[in-house]
């Protein structure tokens, strides 16, 4: 009989993987982080010349990219790699810009951004710089999503964007002149953020974008290695336009949100020891790890040479004493958005009771991260309550055999709450085994999750 394939490890029929894992060993190669690579593309196709990209294992989202590209004639595929593939895909991009940055084309087109909100509200912004009309379509879970948040402070860049009813399709008339000036953001978003400075480098003048809170700084670092004058302090981005700027070939990074998945796993689970190479390290990324280690894990850090604007190095997580319960709230929830769901599979094995505040935007992720999270939790046992902007998740101890029954979480089709749930399975979290309902949607951002996991069994 052929062994059991490790991506049923959470469906209803798990081929005879038992589960919680009695061990989990070993090194995991992890995806490219897809927020650094949605920029390394779209940012090159803004510049002069042409650069190859290289990053391992594209989940959906960064294909979306590279497929959006292409359609705009600034992308090819130099070679491709399976999923689990342990060489880089390479990208050939060819950038629009020349006096100042710009996406190619004139011409009317309309680009399908799948499933991924980075690139639909970054490509907002980046179109305004285009001649021609743009329009952006997404699947169902995008087109529920907000975009006024973007559409609006862009149209007070002098932008023409129009949403439809506050969603996509999203329609931008580019090549119109934007106005440099000071904006004020209302929602301390990387994506928003982004989408305006990626605007604003083709404005003439100085730009100013100030955010309430912390985000994420990729934007800001791959310009500024791409020689164009943007920088940030404090929660205020400078940028001045007209910027051009040279294509550089870039080496993505490891993504930290694949990663925490791995370092959940390992700082609860009593036999674990997961070496992670080569993952980036930009400290608005790396709250997984602060806030493991308050709850009492201890994670290894070794920083390693990366060409490049993004710090990375090497993660080793082992088993450690029961972790403690947690309180967090805004700003630290910035820097943990994406790693919320498999920190509250963390929350469900610690001793005591852990809360969340001020995570309000988990609701309009691909999914209402919070009902989804803490409806899971409650099919397989755990006692986890929802907050209006967060939840509350009292811990139990790890099970170390296989329940007698099992529960079927729903993940909405989000897979990020599809890789917690495996994650809860895989160490015994709950009084149920877990089987998740979709576990194909973890492609979106981790394609070959469940080979991974398999592999460190
Ligand atoms: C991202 C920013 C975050 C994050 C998303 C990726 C980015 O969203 O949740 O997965 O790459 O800029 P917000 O900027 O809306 O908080």
């Amino acid at each position: 009989m052929d062994p059991p394939h490790p991506s049923r490890a959470c469906r209803g029929n798990r081929k005879g993987i038992v589960m919680p894992a009695p061990a989990l060993r070993g090194t995991v190669q992890l995806p490219a982080d897809k927020s650094i690579a949605h920029r390394a593309l779209l940012l090159n196709a803004m510049g002069e010349g042409s650069a190859v990209i290289s990053l391992h294992r594209p989940g959906g989202d960064v294909r979306s990219t590279a497929a959006a590209l292409a359609d705009l004639g600034a992308l090819r595929t130099l070679t491709d790699a399976d999923d689990n593939a342990t060489a880089p895909v390479r990208y050939h991009v060819t950038g629009g810009g020349r006096a100042r940055a710009a996406l190619p084309g004139t011409d009317p087109v309309t680009l399908d951004c799948g499933n991924a909100g980075t690139l639909m509200r970054l490509l907002t912004g980046a179109a305004t710089t285009r001649a021609g009309r743009t329009v952006l379509t997404g699947d169902d879970s995008l087109s529920a999503r907000p975009m006024e948040r973007v559409a609006e402070p862009l149209r007070a860049m002098g932008a023409r964007v129009t949403t439809t009813d506050g969603h996509a399709p999203v329609t931008i008339d580019g090549g119109v002149p934007l106005l440099p000036g000071a904006h004020h953001l209302r929602i301390a978003s990387a994506q928003v953020l982004g989408a305006l400075v990626l605007a604003a480098v083709a404005a003439d003048g100085v730009t100013t974008i100030t955010t309430p809170g912390p985000t994420r700084d990729h934007t800001e670092r791959l310009l500024t290695f791409l020689g164009a004058e943007v920088s940030r302090t404090g929660l205020t981005t400078t940028v001045h336009g007209p910027a051009r700027w040279e294509c550089r070939d870039i080496d993505v990074p490891a993504d930290p949100s694949g990663a925490a998945f791995w370092l959940v796993a390992g700082a609860i689970h009593p036999r674990a020891d997961i070496i992670l190479p080569l993952v980036g390290l930009n400290p608005t990324r790396v709250g997984v790890i602060r806030v493991l280690e308050r709850m009492g894990a201890h994670i290894e850090v070794i920083p390693a040479e990366l060409p490049g604007p993004e710090p990375a190095g090497r993660l080793r997580i082992r088993s450690g004493p029961r972790l403690r319960a947690i309180e967090l709230a805004a700003p630290e929830v910035a820097d943990v958005i994406d790693e919320l769901p498999v920190l509250a599979i963390a929350m469900a094995a610690a001793e005591g009771t852990s809360t969340l505040t001020g995570a309000g935007e988990l609701r309009v992720k691909e999914s209402d991260r919070i009902a989804l999270t803490v409806a899971g939790l409650r099919a397989i046992g755990v006692d986890a309550h929802e907050l209006p902007d967060g939840w509350r998740i009292t811990g139990s101890p790890v099970r170390t055999t296989s329940s007698s029954g099992s529960a079927t979480v729903a993940t909405g089709g989000d897979h990020r709450i599809a890789m917690a749930f495996a994650i809860a399975d895989l160490v015994g979290v709950g009084t149920l085994d877990c089987d998740v309902d979709d576990p194909a949607c973890a492609d979106i951002s981790y394609p070959g999750f469940f080979d991974d996991l398999g592999s460190l069994l």
